[in-house]
């Protein structure tokens, strides 16, 4: 069965709720993006394989854990997908970075794709996708497609908020790909916006609306 986790973790969901506002900030939504995401990352990297190494306290020797393995890979779906990697930065500073451009054409809603920059090695690396917004999920199953193209075996997909309508497109498409959410909300309205939603997250990160 895929997977769908809603994070109702109290700080999580007090912070998404006033993200919604639509008084709030560019300054203090964008701020509190980061917060979120440094905890949907806590939660989501939960099964990273540990391994036992040898080291000296000041006061003796012990065997304990690290992370195993190659560093996780982050692939931000530009614009605002970076609003939500800055925080899960925060939390792990030597993960890898990918990058996919990508906007909605405002008529097809279908995704455009104009830019892809992954590590050259993103097959060997667990990989977490992120985007805020899970609305059709027409631009999440196209970063999907295109990523598992280059060959990773575990794909993950982080967002804020999604739509009852994306979830179940998404799950569709990429049935094997575990879905991590804030919110599922109520519903897209004609122009694919979720509703009762934040609002273009682009915008409210970046100011430009
Ligand atoms: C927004 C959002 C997602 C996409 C979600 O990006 O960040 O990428 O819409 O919608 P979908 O699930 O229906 O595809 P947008 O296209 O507005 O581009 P931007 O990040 O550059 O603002
Ligand atoms: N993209 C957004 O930024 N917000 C929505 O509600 C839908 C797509």
């Amino acid at each position: 069965m895929p997977e769908l986790t809603v994070l109702d973790h109290p700080l999580v969901q007090h912070k998404l709720t006033l993200m919604r506002r639509s008084k709030t900030s560019t300054a203090e939504f964008r701020r509190l993006v980061r917060e979120v995401a440094l905890l949907l990352c806590y939660e989501i990297t939960r099964d990273l394989p540990l391994e036992d190494i040898d080291l000296e306290t000041p006061l003796e020797p012990m065997r304990a854990s690290v992370l195993a393995g190659k560093k996780l890979c982050i692939v931000s779906i530009l614009r605002a997908g970076n609003g939500l990697l800055d925080g899960m930065l925060d939390l792990i500073p030597s993960a890898r970075v990918g990058h996919i451009g990508l906007y909605r054409d405002p008529a097809t809603l279908t995704p455009v794709e104009y830019y892809y920059k992954v590590p050259e090695d993103i097959a060997e690396r667990p990989v977490l996708v992120v985007d805020p917004m899970l609305a059709t999920a027409n631009s999440a199953v196209a970063a999907v497609e295109r990523i598992k193209r280059d060959g990773p075996a575990d794909v993950k997909m982080a967002c804020l908020l999604a739509a009852p309508e994306g979830v179940r497109r998404f799950h569709a498409a990429h049935p094997d790909v575990p879905v991590f959410t804030a919110a599922v909300d109520r519903q897209l309205n004609d122009h694919g916006y979720i509703l009762p939603g934040l609002g273009d997250a682009g915008d409210r990160i970046y100011g430009t609306r």
